[in-house]
């Protein structure tokens, strides 16, 4: 496994890859070492047959405290529009592959925006999230915006851009940006355990089903149904589709490879 200086990357199982964030002087902030570094875990990753789910974490005390406030000082117009940092989060964004996160403690700005970026967060019952940006002068530019008002809504995500104010695990829970409430000790482990559940299931079968769910923040009904469809078609072509039938019927635990 190559080295990393910002993040730490193992296996939790044999199917499901930890990436844990590794800055916890800075809060886990997310200068542009560290999003290199999990944009290529998760292109290595997408290659890897053996990587069938992911698991995200800041570790037992913080997800990530956002943007490394000292770096985004650094940048002026020129820099920020040439910021390779859009590049890599795009990169994240396309990982094609179930993503879990497990916060404990702050997920703020970038941090809220990366946990968003993952298919499911589990977190701890003292986690908090928030897009404080707007005390800096800016507004968040990981896909908050878009991501946040499509998962809690338009009241919550306007209070939480426009006053800056954070959330509680509570309430990210009831307003959906959130799956799960753990105690802190047991966050990791939960996410390892459902990564794990999820890298059990036929790879392919996820793969295509977590595509066609996230196309439906921005396709139309009729179109989102048509691509539900497309991807039920192409299924029907895998040996995993004939095992779980046959395993059904025949009162046995299927074993699914990945074809
Ligand atoms: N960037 C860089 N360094 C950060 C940081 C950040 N986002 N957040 C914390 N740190 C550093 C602090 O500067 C401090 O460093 P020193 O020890 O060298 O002074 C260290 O981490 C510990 O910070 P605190 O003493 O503040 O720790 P705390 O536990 O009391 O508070 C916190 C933690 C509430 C997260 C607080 O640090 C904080 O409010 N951080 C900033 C949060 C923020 O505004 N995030 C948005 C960033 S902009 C963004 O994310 C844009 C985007 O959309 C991509």
């Amino acid at each position: 496994m190559a080295d990393f200086e910002d993040i730490v990357v193992a296996h939790a199982t044999d199917h499901v890859l930890q990436i844990t964030l590794n800055r916890p002087k800075a809060r886990n902030a997310l200068r542009t070492n560290l999003l290199r570094e999990i944009a290529e875990t998760l292109d290595a990753a997408a290659n890897d047959d053996a990587v069938r789910a992911v698991v995200l974490t800041g570790g037992e005390k913080v997800f990530a405290a956002g943007a490394d406030i000292g770096e985004l000082a650094s940048l002026d117009l020129k820099g920020v529009v040439e910021d390779a940092r859009p590049g890599y989060w795009q990169r994240i964004a396309d990982f094609p592959k179930p993503i879990v996160a497990a916060v404990n403690g702050y997920a703020l700005g970038g941090g809220c925006e990366l946990a968003m970026h993952a298919d499911i967060i589990i977190a701890a019952d003292d986690a908090q999230f928030g897009q404080p940006e707007i005390n800096l002068g800016i507004l968040p530019g990981a896909g908050g915006t878009q991501r946040l008002i499509r998962t809690v809504g338009k009241p919550l995500a306007m209070k939480m851009v426009l006053a800056g104010e954070w959330i509680d695990a509570r309430t990210a829970l009831t307003s959906g940006l959130i799956a799960e409430i753990t105690p802190r000790e047991a966050t990791i482990e939960r996410a390892q355990a459902l990564a794990a559940t999820i890298a059990a299931k036929p790879p392919i079968a996820v793969r295509q089903a977590k595509d066609v769910l996230l196309k439906a923040f921005d396709t139309g009904l009729g179109a989102g149904l048509r691509l539900e469809r497309q991807a039920f078609t192409i299924l029907a072509a895998t040996e995993d589709r004939q095992e779980g039938l046959s395993a059904f019927m025949e009162k046995r635990k299927p074993e699914f490879k990945g074809r």
